[in-house]
């Protein structure tokens, strides 16, 4: 098989967007740093937005105040810096390190009515294509493939079953000792996946030009050979 290292390939844009808990990060991870690539979470951009939300007071029992929201972005400095002991970027709001604080099911609940806000989705839509202006990055997100760049080389969407998804969630909490029930985390992915999909704007959606990965019944070793195939593919059409 060829290899995705060899110095003929192009560098190019990797979309990843898909539902929630698909593991999309951790593939995407897992991607960049097979091809040395720069690895961009936007989920945890918008979590970034959400946080600090919460603690200006734009959040109050779960209810979003859109405008107090707005008014707060110019406020919000976020940065990425490389963490070598997890082998990727941690995430900063103006300065303060939030990688911890962004991924509780409080966040999860009211992430997705921060991310419906319009003024919210041009910063870091702004912020994302930025970020990928030298090509070599493997973004991650929702609306990667559709809006941020869709101009993107390769555009993976990747899927799973809700149980499965789910799960996999209910373990990552377990394990930070989030005693949150199991069916809490199942209703908050499937009500995510709606919000997700019927927001006006940006709502997720596969680009016609994606290629689609359902994991639910595969290990990493054959998502990551599953991969290979298709970056040789998409190397091999920008060569002719
Ligand atoms: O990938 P994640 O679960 O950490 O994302 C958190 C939320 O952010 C998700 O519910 C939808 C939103 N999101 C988005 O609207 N657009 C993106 N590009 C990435 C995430």
């Amino acid at each position: 098989m060829e290899s995705c290292t060899e110095n003929r390939d192009r560098r190019i844009i990797i979309a990843v967007d898909g539902f929630s808990s698909c593991g999309k990060s951790t593939f995407a991870k897992a991607i960049a740093s097979r091809l040395g690539y720069i690895f961009i979470d936007t989920g945890a951009m918008y979590r970034a937005v959400t946080l600090y939300a919460l603690e200006h007071g734009a959040i109050r029992s779960g209810i979003v105040d859109n405008d107090l929201t707005v008014s707060l972005l110019d406020d919000i400095c976020i940065t990425f810096r490389f963490n070598p002991q997890r082998g990727a970027s941690d995430i900063y709001v103006n300065g303060d390190l939030v990688e911890g604080k962004i991924r509780t099911i409080e966040i999860s609940n009211c992430v997705s009515a921060v991310s419906s806000i319009r003024e919210v989705r041009e910063k870091l839509v702004a912020m994302q294509q930025e970020m990928g202006r030298n090509r070599g990055v493997v973004m991650d997100g929702r609306d990667i493939g559709t809006v941020v760049f869709p101009d993107a080389e390769l555009k993976i969407f990747m899927t799973a079953d809700p149980e499965v998804r789910a799960r996999r969630r209910y373990a990552e909490l377990q394990a930070k000792g989030d005693g949150v029930p199991f069916e809490e985390v199942l209703a908050n992915v499937v009500q995510r996946d709606r919000a997700d999909m019927t927001r006006a704007i940006s709502p997720l959606r596969q680009a016609p030009d994606a290629v689609v990965l359902d994991n639910s019944h595969m290990s990493v070793e054959e998502q990551m050979a599953w991969f290979e195939r298709e970056f040789a593919r998409v190397q091999q059409s920008l060569r002719r």
